[in-house]
């Protein structure tokens, strides 16, 4: 009888390992992926192999590894490997790597490979920050995304080099988590292969003073099961938050935010390349006019704070000549159904999320109604991933029919 796990023991990886620094940390990959019981293929490229060797990734796979397109008389290795995989992974991705696989090109056995696939192609790029930013890596980040690479990382933080910032490679326990839940998530599908989700969650925190500032009670656990949802069904996700106490999900790019303007300014830097754009913050409608630089000293009297409205990240969006599919969620605390239909229509989305704000707050689970223009759906009451995986499902199919009208 074949069981869950002789299943998991049948998937087979190509682990392909190109020419940075972070090769080392690709030993360790192989050696949880073998532990998770899958099949490791390595193959590497001239330059991988200055970095970490042929023979350590040997030991550590127990199979031969992969390095040029004439290890085989037939010179069929590239048809031969790919065909036999269900994944092929890239850890690490340099930026020269990332731009071949944009641009289609095939001048190794590793690039051929990935050419040549007929299954999921993962991403995790590894590269000093200002190569990470420059407009050409990007460019090719999000062609690569397009054409249904799943993108993993990269992560923030110091580098090999001494910079800090974005483009260091995920930890190999993250990536061998995220190739596990992709390989067993048959429930989810990949219906967002190749889309690129734009998010918000959390709260925000507007400064009073110094150390004092308005906020509320979002804990960021509805936003980030969204974020955590849309990746496992194939999206790129970006996910900008405020400040919450929660893990970033594996492979989401999350830029962390503190006040509505800053979450604004992330939104509007990141928009133009989203398909999808879901609120789930908690957006303070108000900031203090004039915060003070120093810590605000009683005196014995009342004190008056004068309150600006802050703008509205969805509204503006939703407004764009051409906006991204947009999702708005809404929060009441009484009349839901009449407010959050009005919320729909005054900000025109296709779809808006509403739940209770004392019953959603914090909590693990949730109960929400989903407004489009064909009237309500309620989801059944279901812990926070559960509803966002559904939220999900239902925004897919309408992203999809009005793409093909
Ligand atoms: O984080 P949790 O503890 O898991 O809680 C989840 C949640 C209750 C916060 C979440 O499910 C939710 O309902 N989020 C929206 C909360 C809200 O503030 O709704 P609103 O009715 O004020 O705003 C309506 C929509 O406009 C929201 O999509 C909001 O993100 C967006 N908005 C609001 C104001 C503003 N200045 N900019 C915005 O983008």
């Amino acid at each position: 009888m074949r069981t869950i796990m002789n299943l998991a023991q049948k998937k087979r990886i190509v682990l392909g390992i190109t020419g940075g620094i972070a090769a080392y940390k690709a030993a360790e990959l192989a050696r949880l992926l073998v532990k998770q019981g899958m099949e490791v293929q390595v193959a590497m490229t001239d330059a991988a192999t200055h970095f970490i060797t042929p023979t350590t990734m040997q030991a550590l796979t127990g199979q031969p590894v992969l390095l040029n397109q004439w290890q085989d008389e037939k010179g069929m290795l590239h048809i031969q490997s790919s065909r036999a995989a269900d994944a092929i992974v890239i850890a690490p991705a340099t930026a020269d790597f990332m731009a071949k696989l944009a641009h289609g090109l095939a001048d190794d056995l590793l690039s051929t490979l990935c050419l040549a696939r007929n299954c999921p192609l993962l991403v995790a790029p590894a590269m000093n920050r200002q190569m990470w930013s420059n407009p050409a890596t990007q460019r090719n980040v999000h062609q690569l995304v397009r054409d249904g690479a799943v993108l993993l990382g990269p992560d923030d933080g110091l580098q090999a080099c001494g910079e800090e910032g974005m483009g260091r490679m995920l930890e190999a326990e993250m990536l061998a988590q995220y190739i596990q839940a992709m390989l067993g998530s048959s429930t989810t599908g990949h219906a967002m292969q190749g889309m690129h989700v734009l998010m918000t969650a959390g709260p925000t925190y507007e400064a009073i003073d110094a150390v004092r500032g308005i906020t509320n009670r979002s804990s960021g656990k509805m936003g980030y099961a969204i974020a955590e949802a849309a990746q496992e069904m194939g999206a790129r996700v970006t996910l900008v938050s405020g400040p919450v106490a929660l893990k970033a999900p594996v492979g989401v790019q999350v830029v962390a935010v503190t006040s509505a303007a800053e979450m604004f300014e992330a939104v509007k830097q990141h928009v133009s390349q989203a398909d999808m754009f879901i609120g789930v913050a908690a957006v303070a409608d108000y900031r203090v006019a004039e915060p003070s630089a120093q810590k605000i000293k009683k005196d014995g009297h009342g004190l008056t704070l004068q309150l600006v409205q802050n703008p509205d990240i969805l509204a503006y969006v939703a407004g764009l000549p051409e906006p991204p599919f947009c999702v708005g969620f809404a929060a009441e605390s009484e009349k839901l159904r009449e407010y959050a239909e009005r919320k729909r229509q005054s900000k025109k989305l296709p779809l808006l999320a509403a739940n209770l704000a004392q019953q959603a707050i914090g909590a693990d689970q949730n109960e929400i109604i989903l407004f489009d223009d064909a009237g309500e759906h309620q989801l059944p009451r279901a812990d926070k991933k559960t509803q966002a995986r559904e939220l999900l499902r239902h925004a897919v199919s309408l992203y999809q029919k009005g793409k093909m009208q």
